[in-house]
């Protein structure tokens, strides 16, 4: 028998989106102009609960162009997890300001809202709380928090689109929040993002930052030094695709997740990924926890042994305060993030994607559930 080769994330644009595209070029309407960004944001701010969604190039795009609407300054400060993609911390350094880190919650993964208070400072402006692999963060607590220190709260909103908090869909849950829909993210245009908001002004000071600065109401007037962070209209086409057939999505990954729960729960070693009582996740990708005193590997031993059968996986984000950029001001910070590195150094993502067969996922937890010693 041939040997598997199992992705650790596939696109899936088998709905509408090649007839979007085709269409969007035959109209001539290739660059940030074009009937489907509209359609799109406000498409998109529905679902998040916004009274406006702002499309943009990418998710690192949207952060950093959440913290110039912010007024982020040089020497100001901004909370964030350890424990999440790059992108957080590297947009506060592009705004001058410093990433500052603060450990996870273990029944979250997100950031820990009861280790925000020592962490906060007089240069602390604001909190990026991730919702790390598709789970939300504990909102509530953290804007409590915030709004008593006089914070900005900003959801990085990239892995968890249509995640439910306490009922409440991600995305507008704080100030604003940002999305990527990167070629892995659950709704995809491969490279893309959004941020979505509530307040008229901050919705127009984002919409003139991303547009090199220029007075929606007066052509060619510059009012402010902007950018050009501007969503293609083909870009936009794809995500129209997507989002009409989100139900259908959603309904195929939550499918795969129950499959993958089913099939590893019980095995001695293998932690799966927890859900708080108020949490309604998005299935984004399916993630374990390898305990090497239980399971007889490490996470890496594992990762290789699946290698080899020709299953792809990936190891959780490599933690920010460890990373050469952030590695100094860390230490002298003198952070300790003992759940942030405890789950970087046993997490692994499995293969999760809407195209994954049942008996591909069968196959996956037979090979990690043999590898047990
Ligand atoms: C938590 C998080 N923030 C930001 C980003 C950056 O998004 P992009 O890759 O679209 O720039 C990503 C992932 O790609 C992410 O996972």
């Amino acid at each position: 028998m041939a040997k598997r080769s199992i992705p650790v994330a596939a696109a899936d644009l088998g709905g509408n989106e090649e007839q979007y595209v085709v269409d969007a070029i035959r109209s001539t309407w290739i660059s940030s102009t074009g009937v489907y960004i509209g359609r799109f944001e406000s498409e998109f701010a529905k679902l998040c609960g916004t009274r406006a969604a702002i499309g943009v190039c990418n998710g690192t795009v949207a952060l950093h162009l959440a913290l110039l609407g912010l007024d982020v300054r040089p020497g100001d400060e901004v909370l964030v997890p350890s424990l999440t993609y790059i992108a957080t911390a590297n947009a506060c350094r592009y705004v001058g300001a410093e990433p500052v880190f603060v450990d996870v919650d273990p029944e979250t993964w997100c950031i820990d809202p009861g280790k925000l208070e020592p962490a906060i400072t007089r240069r602390t402006k604001g909190i990026i709380a991730v919702h790390l692999y598709g789970h939300p963060a504990d909102m509530d607590a953290i804007c409590y928090l915030a709004g008593v220190h006089g914070l900005w709260v900003a959801e990085d909103a990239a892995e968890s689109h249509m995640a439910r908090y306490r009922g409440r869909p991600t995305g507008g849950l704080a100030q604003l929040a940002t999305f990527s829909f990167y070629g892995n993210k659950i709704f995809t245009c491969g490279e893309g993002g959004a941020l979505t908001l509530s307040d008229p002004q901050l919705e127009l000071r984002l919409r003139t930052l991303r547009g090199q600065g220029m007075d929606p109401a007066r052509r060619y007037y510059f009012p402010v030094t902007g950018y050009n962070f501007r969503m293609t209209n083909i870009q936009s086409a794809i995500l129209c695709a997507q989002l009409e057939r989100r139900e259908q999505i959603l309904a195929k990954r939550r499918k795969i997740f129950s499959a993958y729960r089913e099939r590893l729960e019980g095995i001695s070693g293998i932690g799966l990924q927890p859900n708080a009582g108020w949490a309604e996740a998005a299935p984004w990708l399916f993630s374990i926890v390898v305990d090497e005193k239980s399971f007889g590997r490490t996470r890496d031993e594992l990762a290789s042994l699946l290698a080899e059968e020709g299953i792809e996986t990936r190891p959780f984000f490599l933690p920010l305060h460890l990373q050469p950029p952030f590695r100094q001001q860390s230490v002298e910070r003198g952070e300790r993030l003992p759940h942030t590195e405890y789950l970087a150094s046993r997490g692994l993502n499995l293969p999760t994607y809407n195209t994954l067969p049942e008996e591909d996922i069968e196959f996956i937890a037979d090979r990690i559930r043999a590898q047990r010693r």
